[in-house]
């Protein structure tokens, strides 16, 4: 609790340093009309409701956590931090129907289970996009990350579409370049890029997602990919055999902790175990692989877990929508067709 309070004192502290009407208030520009604790008076237990639904959920099943991070991650990054990739679609052409980018989200029932119990304690009020961004908060929370405030005050978009997400996310065989640019594009720096990837420290991937690029297949030459660690690539070959085992296998990405919120990440991509192309790329730009050597090798977490909190206020604030526009829907998952 010691760090929730000086993360606390921290963005306090900046927020008066940057002469903010409100402190807590984010100004003009990205995020405006985000405020920590939005629903203060309208919802005064949201916060409390959210975490409460979160415990039952990853209690029931530890890997909907992890799922429910990347969920933020996809919603923001694709339309801003809309609650947008909840919508469905009849015809098959918004956010959840790219492939194969949102093939695996998973997370959504949950999201929707959430929203049931706010919409219980005080109807229309809560927006799903907010209900993202705290469910993620607390999934790092619950696997022994830090507990951060997170802005609230999103509404929802009735816009979702399918080239959206295919345009917007970067695919797990992304180099360094290309990285930097989808996240350049969104007002996120090479530091997000670095700090938010360690969400990887927590959760599973599919072979699909990389086993092609890492084992088999790298730059199409039929090879393992060089850059892997020699002594980790067995373990994952015997996992994504092609054609013994499915696609659809599921591997750990951070091996031995997929549920602890820690530093294990980059000492993994340090040692060349990085999971995907984009962590491994981490290395190939002198500040990215800065960072992650300097994470490899820390002795505390507390400036990671700092970094990470800003990261995802900044990731919070992408592209969102305030004030009188969009919608407060009672169902996240509504057909926009
Ligand atoms: C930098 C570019 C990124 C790429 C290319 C990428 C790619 C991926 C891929 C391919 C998966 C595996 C999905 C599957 O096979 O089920 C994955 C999982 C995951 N990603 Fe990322 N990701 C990126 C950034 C992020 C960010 C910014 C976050 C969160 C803030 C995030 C959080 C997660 C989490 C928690 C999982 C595990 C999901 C689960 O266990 O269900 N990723 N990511
Ligand atoms: C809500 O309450 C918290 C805790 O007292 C405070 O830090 C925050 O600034 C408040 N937010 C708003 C918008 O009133
Ligand atoms: C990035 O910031 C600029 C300048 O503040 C703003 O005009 C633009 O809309 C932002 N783009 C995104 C994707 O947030
Ligand atoms: C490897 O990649 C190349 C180029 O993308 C492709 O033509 C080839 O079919 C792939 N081989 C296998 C075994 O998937």
């Amino acid at each position: 609790m010691a760090l929730y309070v000086i993360i606390v004192r921290l963005l306090v502290v900046a927020a008066v340093a940057s002469v903010l009407p409100v402190p807590g208030r984010a100004a003009a520009g990205a995020g405006a009309g985000l405020a920590i604790g939005f629903y203060n008076e309208t919802c005064p237990r949201a916060e409390e409701l959210v975490l409460e639904e979160m415990r039952d959920i990853v209690h029931e099943d530890k890997t909907l956590g992890p799922a429910l991070l990347r969920l933020l991650f996809h919603d923001c990054f694709v339309r801003g931090c809309d609650g947008s990739i909840m919508l469905k679609s009849k015809s098959k052409k918004g956010e959840r129907d790219a492939m194969p980018m949102s093939a695996s989200l998973r997370g959504f029932d949950e999201v929707e289970r959430i929203k049931a119990k706010l919409e219980d304690a005080c109807p229309l009020t809560v927006s799903c996009a907010d209900i993202i961004i705290m469910a993620a908060r607390d999934a790092v929370y619950l696997t022994n990350g830090p507990r951060f405030p997170v802005e609230t005050g999103r509404r929802d978009g009735k816009v979702s579409l399918c080239e959206d997400a295919v345009n917007d996310l970067a695919p797990p065989n992304a180099n360094i370049v290309d990285l930097k640019t989808y996240f350049s594009v969104k007002n996120l720096s090479w530091k997000d890029l670095v700090v938010l990837s360690g969400s990887h420290t927590i959760g599973r991937a599919q072979c699909v997602a990389f086993a092609a690029d890492r084992l088999y297949n790298n730059s199409g030459k039929g090879v393992q990919d060089p850059t892997l660690d020699k002594a980790y690539a067995p373990g994952l070959r015997e996992l994504c055999e092609p054609g013994k085992k499915k696609d659809e296998t599921k591997v750990e990405m951070d091996p031995g902790s997929p549920d602890g919120f820690d530093l294990s990440y980059y000492k993994n991509v340090y040692g060349n175990r990085g999971l995907f192309v984009s962590d491994q790329a981490l290395l190939d730009d002198k500040w990215t692989q800065h960072y992650v050597a300097r994470m490899a090798a820390a002795e505390s977490t507390e400036e990671y877990f700092q970094d990470y909190a800003a990261a995802m206020i900044n990731m919070g604030r992408m592209e969102v929508i305030t004030g009188d526009n969009g919608e407060i829907r009672k169902f996240c998952s509504a057909y926009v067709d």
